[in-house]
């Protein structure tokens, strides 16, 4: 049976994604998003370029692939049609290779908006969301209120679409002292439904399965990461969708026998944006030199990234629910220039020790560090994995060792080029 094989972030987010997916893309015909919408924010940098995907797929510059938004995405009209604008403006043929599954759901003016309250409310205990309004779009879906993309070509459209802005409306006026002024935005997002509308609009599922049985190679692209999952990361301080290996199935309807070779992109760190648990955050000069040389700063708000040592507890944790076969390391090259490094092997909560991840990350968490000591050499220019310096490979070795995994992709700089594969 030909199986889709999946890519997908280990830690909250921005682990580079889009790089890994835009490296791989030469083995596959067709890369599809599942989850998630515009509060991702996807870096691709090649030929001196630097391209960021927030709705599309990060296929889209290979020639004559299909890039397919699944139907567990959400997707705001506005962003996707300035997204096209920008490619197309570059030269990148857009229209043959982009094709929208019917059943993802579109984010409203309103809905962002509600978001932008919700988090205004919430005050110091905010999630620090991307305030593209994914959270109340999710709620929508599942409180059975949304709107489709299939729905923009029927004829009572503009009356759902005015029934479901008056409901948020009166949601919104229970939030007293937020204001909002829409109809900009609103005239923009009606130019967008009609770019939607000019666009290949498909039955997600059965294309996609019928293109599994044609034997054509599918990559599914996971956005955020496996700690932001709305099940199973830290929540409340999570997204809204499924942004593990399962939710490939949900978003793009496949079954699960149909997954193949799950790739688990991490940063040889963390970062994370927003609030929530992060056992292993610095607030030392180390977490500001990993800021500083990883450029760890949001491609979709632009806000600093919280910067921390590698959580082994965490990695862990996404390995057995992802069910991931292969690692992907990034950002090895950030590291340098550190004389030693530590990897979080424990977690000490509540007086007890504990080696997996528990419930409750909202309480303090201390970590448990291993010392490696650091290579002290730029690893940039390497090529293959046996130039790495011995103590880089240690780092690696320590992590397949740990999570029983191969490491099988290692990127040492945001360039497509700057990659070795073993
Ligand atoms: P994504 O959301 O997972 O696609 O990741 P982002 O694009 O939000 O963030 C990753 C950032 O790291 C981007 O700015 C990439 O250009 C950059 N990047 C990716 N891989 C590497 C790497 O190996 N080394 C360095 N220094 N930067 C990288
Ligand atoms: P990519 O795909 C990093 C975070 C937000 C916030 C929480 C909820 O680029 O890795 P939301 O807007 O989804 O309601 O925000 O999730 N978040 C991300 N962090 N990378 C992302 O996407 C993210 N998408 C959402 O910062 O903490
Ligand atoms: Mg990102």
């Amino acid at each position: 049976m030909n199986k889709i094989d999946v890519v997908l972030g280990m830690q909250w987010g921005d682990e580079g994604k889009g790089k890994v997916v835009d490296v791989l893309t030469p083995r596959y015909q067709a890369v599809a998003r599942f989850q998630g919408g515009p509060n991702a924010g996807h870096t691709l940098i090649f030929d001196g370029e630097k391209y960021v995907l927030h709705t599309i797929p990060s296929g889209i510059f290979r020639d004559g692939s299909v890039n397919v938004i699944g139907g567990g995405v959400v997707i705001d009209p506005v962003i996707l049609a300035a997204e096209i604008a920008k490619l197309e403006a570059a030269g990148v043929e857009v229209r043959e290779k982009l094709w929208v599954s019917k059943r993802a759901h579109l984010i409203l003016p309103t809905h962002r908006m509600l978001d932008a309250a919700s988090e205004a409310a919430k005050g110091a205990s905010k999630i620090g969301s991307t305030l593209k309004g994914i959270g109340p779009t999710y709620m929508d879906k599942t409180g059975r209120n949304g709107l489709r993309v299939g729905d923009i070509v029927s004829s009572h459209f503009a009356e759902r679409y005015g029934a479901l802005k008056s409901k948020h409306e009166g949601l919104l006026s229970q939030y007293k002292d937020f204001t909002y002024d829409i109809a900009e935005y609103e005239r923009e997002w009606m130019a967008g439904i009609e770019t939607l509308r000019s666009l290949r609009l498909i039955e997600g599922e059965v294309e996609v399965n019928a293109m599994l049985d044609r034997g054509v190679k599918m990559l599914a692209e996971g956005a955020q990461g496996s700690m932001l999952d709305v099940d199973f990361g830290t929540y409340p301080f999570v997204t809204s969708s499924t942004t593990l290996c399962a939710g490939v199935c949900t978003g793009l309807g496949v079954a699960p026998r149909r997954i193949g070779n799950v790739y688990g992109i991490f940063k040889a760190y963390c970062t994370r944006v927003g609030s929530g648990p992060f056992p292993t955050e610095l607030f030392d000069a180390d977490g500001q030199k990993m800021r500083d040389v990883g450029l760890e700063y949001g491609s979709t708000t632009g806000r600093p990234r919280r910067c921390g040592w590698l959580d082994m507890v965490a990695l862990k944790y996404a390995v057995m629910m992802n069910g991931t076969t292969g690692l992907i390391m990034m950002k090895g090259d950030v590291l340098n220039d550190f004389e030693t490094l530590k990897v979080c092997v424990g977690y000490k909560v509540g007086g007890e020790t504990l080696d997996y991840f528990p419930f409750e990350t909202n309480e303090e968490i201390t970590p448990i560090y291993k010392e490696f000591a650091g290579w002290r050499t730029d690893i940039g220019g390497v090529r293959r994995y046996e130039d790495f310096p011995r103590e880089f490979k240690a780092y690696v070795e320590f992590i397949e060792a740990e999570t029983g995994v191969p490491v099988s992709i290692i990127s040492v700089g945001p360039d497509r080029e700057e990659t070795v594969i073993r």
